[in-house]
């Protein structure tokens, strides 16, 4: 197959962990035959340095006229004054909202060969896989917002057509999954909860009758993830809601360097990156785990461009890498590989 792929590597660890998947990327292409056409483009703080812009107009053009999007990641102290004119952090809302991905695709799982690196009891973790599936470009990180020195406003506003669509997302995966949906709100004091929940309802109600459907408040849902996460397979809550937790979900995992993300749009059009950031502490020391932008292009490759058994490939190479014993410095604190050494290691077993 054919397809174009803009590469935004991006900010602190992102060149780093990215140049690995695309070794992983390229060795697909030629094991599969397929011409994956890679343009290369200014995001984030490196593009505010060159341009001034964090998603400059080129890369904007660029990124629509592909098939799929590759993001390493943004950000960095260099960047972070409260008082500069732009942050590398705005690129990312600017571009989720002008690409129009509005379902963000975060899968929770735990390797078993990683159950002691989590700081959760070890009978908790087994089996656990879930999907957590975020709205992305509405509610109040989009809302209306004020600030002054003393007072400051966000507001959060959801329609029922942003609901509805990204309810049908997480359904939609659920009926290829258990068929087990958990919905989270604030119900209880929110209106664009109420409005969340009651249109969650009556969809699942009405077009997904066969769904095993929990609607949880999102206080609760933080203690239900911690104190029995594997009861879950399909999680969809709105932006802010989302965020939160699946933050908090990674540590299930042991490490935020093991997990990939899916932005998804229309058309099968998707923004794919590791749900880390920058991670400027350890920028250049050989210390980052390339395996969640290293899954990022196995969704990527299932998502956008429909190529499952590609994509369980890639999926085999990590889970077979840590199988030999091969950690980085975030998953073993006693014997570590580094960055280039896991991502040689996973690219072994395509090639
Ligand atoms: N999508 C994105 O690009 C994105 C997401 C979150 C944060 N950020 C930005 O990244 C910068 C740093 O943010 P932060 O420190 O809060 O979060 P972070 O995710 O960059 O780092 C948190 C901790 O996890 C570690 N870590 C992260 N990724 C790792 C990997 N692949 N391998 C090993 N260890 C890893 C880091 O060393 C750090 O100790 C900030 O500027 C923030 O705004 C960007």
């Amino acid at each position: 197959m054919k397809a174009e792929i803009t590469v935004l590597a991006g900010d602190g660890i992102g060149p780093e962990i990215t140049e690995h998947a695309l070794k992983v990327l390229k060795a697909i292409e030629k094991k599969y035959d397929h011409d994956f056409i890679l343009n290369d483009a200014l995001f984030g703080g490196i593009a505010i340095d060159e341009t001034g812009d964090p998603f400059p107009e080129e890369t904007k053009d660029l990124c629509k006229q592909s098939d799929a999007v590759l993001l390493g990641a943004v950000g960095g102290p260099k960047w972070s004054d409260p008082k500069a004119k732009t942050r590398p952090e705005k690129g990312l809302l600017d571009m989720r909202s002008d690409l129009g991905v509005y379902a963000n695709l975060r899968q929770i799982k735990t390797y078993p060969q990683l159950i002691d690196n989590s700081p959760i009891e070890n009978s908790r973790l087994e089996g656990i896989d879930i999907l957590f599936v975020r709205e992305l470009i509405g509610g109040i990180y989009f809302g209306d917002k004020e600030r002054s020195d003393d007072y400051a406003k966000d507001v959060c506003e959801y329609s029922s057509f942003e609901i509805e669509r990204i309810v049908k997302v997480a359904a939609d995966l659920s009926i290829k999954r258990k068929n087990k949906l958990t919905s989270v709100d604030k119900a209880n004091v929110m209106a664009t909860s109420q409005l969340w929940r009651s249109v969650t309802t009556s969809l699942i109600e009405s077009e997904y009758p066969s769904i095993e459907m929990e609607h949880l408040l999102v206080d609760a849902a933080t203690m239900h993830l911690l104190s029995r996460p594997a009861d879950f397979d399909v999680i969809v809550a709105e932006n802010l809601f989302g965020d939160i937790l699946t933050d908090e979900a990674s540590m299930l995992t042991g490490s935020i360097g093991m997990i990939p993300s899916a932005s998804l749009g229309d058309n099968n059009f998707g923004v794919y990156e590791p749900i880390h950031g920058s991670a400027p502490d350890i920028q250049g020391k050989g210390l980052a785990n390339p395996c969640g932008m290293i899954l990022s292009v196995a969704m990527m490759l299932k998502h956008s461009l429909q190529l499952v058994q590609e994509s369980n490939e890639i999926e085999n190479a990590v889970e077979s890498v840590l199988n030999d014993g091969m950690f980085t410095a975030d998953l073993s604190s006693d014997h570590h590989v580094s960055t280039d050494e896991m991502g040689t290691a996973i690219l072994t077993k395509i090639i």
